[in-house]
Formats: C-alpha cells, structure tokens, sequence
C-alpha cells in the first residue's frame, strides 16, 4: 500500500528513527544515494511561494538521479477549477509521488486520498512535517541525541508548532511552545502531541510566559509572526507577539550551550533579533542545508 506523509505522525518512532538515519546517511555520502529515485518523476506544486522547500526538494531529487517536475497551481488546470481529486488521479497517472505547499490541510487530504502514488506535504496551513524532519536532523546532529532534551518554541501557535510538537513529542522530547493568548496551537494538535509523548516519554506544554518555555532549553525556536496567507494581520500581531521575541534576554534563559532554530524566512527585528540569528548559536543555515538531506531520505523511504 502506498504511504503518504501529510503529518510527521504519519511515521512510527522507529519510522522517523530510521528516516533521520537515513537523513544523515544521505548527507555523510551523497555519492551513495546517486541513483535511489533513478527514473522517477516527481511532481511539486506550490500554492504558495517557497525557496527552501522548492530549491532542496527539486536539487534532492536531481541528485538521485530522479526528475522533479515543479508547477505552481496557476500553471496547472487546477488554477482553473479543475478539482484537486481530478488532478490527484490524473498526476498519478504520469508521476511516482506528489508534493504539495497549499492552504488547507484538507486539501492535501483531498490530493492524497484521490492520488494512488505517494503525497508529501509541503507545508499547509496547519502542518510542516518536512521541515520537522529537518529540524530533529539538526538538534540530534548539534545534540548527538533527541530524548529528553528541551525545545522552546516562541511565538504563534502555527504549522510549524504543531509539526515540532509531534515530531518532538514523538522521539520523547520535552517541547514547549511559549505563546501569545489566542494564538496557542490548536488544541486537537496539543491534545495528540501530548497523547504521544505520554507514549513515548516525552513532555508538551504551552504556556504564554516565555522564561516557562525557555529556561533551561537546549533549542531555541521561532518562527514568522504572520504566515503565509496571514499577511493582513501582520502590523495588529506585531505588538502582541512583541514580547515572544527571541532576543538575547531569552538566548541567557537558556541551556548555556543551547542551539538556537528558525525555520526561515527570518524577520530581523520581528521574531528574531539580527543579534541572535546571526549569532554563535544559530545554527539555521545547517538547518535549512538539512531540509535536503531529510527530504532525499523522506522520497527514499516513501518510494521504495
Ligand atoms: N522553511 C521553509 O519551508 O522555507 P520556504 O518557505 O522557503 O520553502
Ligand atoms: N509559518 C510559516 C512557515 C514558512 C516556512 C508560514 O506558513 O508562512
């Protein structure tokens, strides 16, 4: 049966165990993953714009010999009213997976459920697992390890929250997400990320006093203030999400050797302080350099 990766907790413990092996196998030696999608075609499309997510999947799959074929939904039939289910039995048709940046999670669902090859989410609005995956790449290489380490996520309960919150949750990671009031992830998410790391000896809490979450943390996170599609609120968030800023003061709250995480693109001045995103904790440009080896290993896994 086919696998679709519409959420980080579409995977197993063991499952993402493996795949972030898999993730650094692939970035130890790239001359070994040359030909794993050799003959493939893979189809992206973006409903939204991307740098990262678009450049490291369609390098990754160039790299092991695949072809990626990237479409944004005006270029696509879909632009136009064809439905997503059409689309999804068409694609499958001429591809062996399908990525998918979009708005709601539910189209995503819709493309997965319509398509008979594989589905990835590249991000919608209430999940990005693909980034996840890079993101416990990076803590586990600075870290050396997942389990019991301490991750503070500053700011709106968003797609990426609820990715880190499963993912972190899942490997027993003790995740803490501090944000403003009526911005907390949604409480399904929470209740399931909690659910997981019962299960697997991890911790989830949300408060929305920032030294709750920080102090003490081995990773710093943050992420936009105003996601994509949200662009309209940003000058009302501004002010509210002022004090969930990852600045200095939160960077001396934490674990003295703490990484510190964006998943980029950065506002300098917003969410993050120059000083600290340019500073000898970041660790972003691994992070983002992460998001292809784990996506190569992401693609290896699903079409295998
Ligand atoms: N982090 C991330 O997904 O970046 P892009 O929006 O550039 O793909
Ligand atoms: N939360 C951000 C992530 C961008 C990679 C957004 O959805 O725009």
């Amino acid at each position: 049966m086919k696998r679709d990766f519409l959420s980080v907790d579409d995977l197993s413990r063991a499952e993402l165990e493996q795949l972030l092996d898999a993730a650094d196998e692939a970035k130890a030696d790239r001359e070994a993953w040359r030909t794993r999608l050799e003959g493939r075609q893979i189809a992206l499309i973006f409903e939204k714009p991307s740098t990262r997510t678009r450049v490291s999947f369609e390098a990754g799959i160039s790299e092991m010999g695949g072809n990626a074929i990237v479409l944004s939904s005006a270029e696509l039939q879909l632009g136009r009213g064809e439905t997503i289910e059409d689309t999804g039995a068409v694609l499958s048709r001429y591809v062996d997976a399908i990525v998918l940046r979009t708005f709601g999670q539910d189209r995503i669902e819709r493309l997965a459920r319509s398509a008979s090859v594989p589905v990835i989410n590249a991000l919608s609005d209430s999940a990005h697992p693909c980034q996840c995956l890079a993101d416990l790449q990076t803590i586990r290489e600075k870290k050396g390890a997942l389990e019991g380490l301490g991750l503070a996520y500053l700011g709106d309960g968003n797609n990426v929250a609820h990715s880190l919150m499963l993912g972190g949750a899942k490997v027993g990671m003790d995740v803490r997400v501090a944000c403003p009031e009526g911005y907390e992830p949604v409480p399904s998410v929470t209740d399931r990320a909690k659910q997981s790391a019962l299960e697997n000896g991890g911790r989830v809490s949300v408060t929305h006093v920032v030294a709750e979450a920080a102090t003490s943390a081995d990773a710093l996170y943050t992420d936009v203030w105003a996601s994509m599609g949200q662009e309209s609120e940003a000058d009302s968030r501004g002010e509210l999400f002022d004090r969930y800023q990852l600045n200095d003061d939160v960077v001396d709250l934490a674990a003295e050797d703490a990484i510190v995480m964006h998943c980029l693109p950065a506002h300098r001045g917003e969410e993050i302080t120059a000083s600290v995103i340019d500073g000898p904790r970041s660790v972003v440009w691994d992070q983002a350099e992460n998001r292809l080896h784990a996506q190569k290993a992401l693609l290896a896994f699903l079409l295998s």
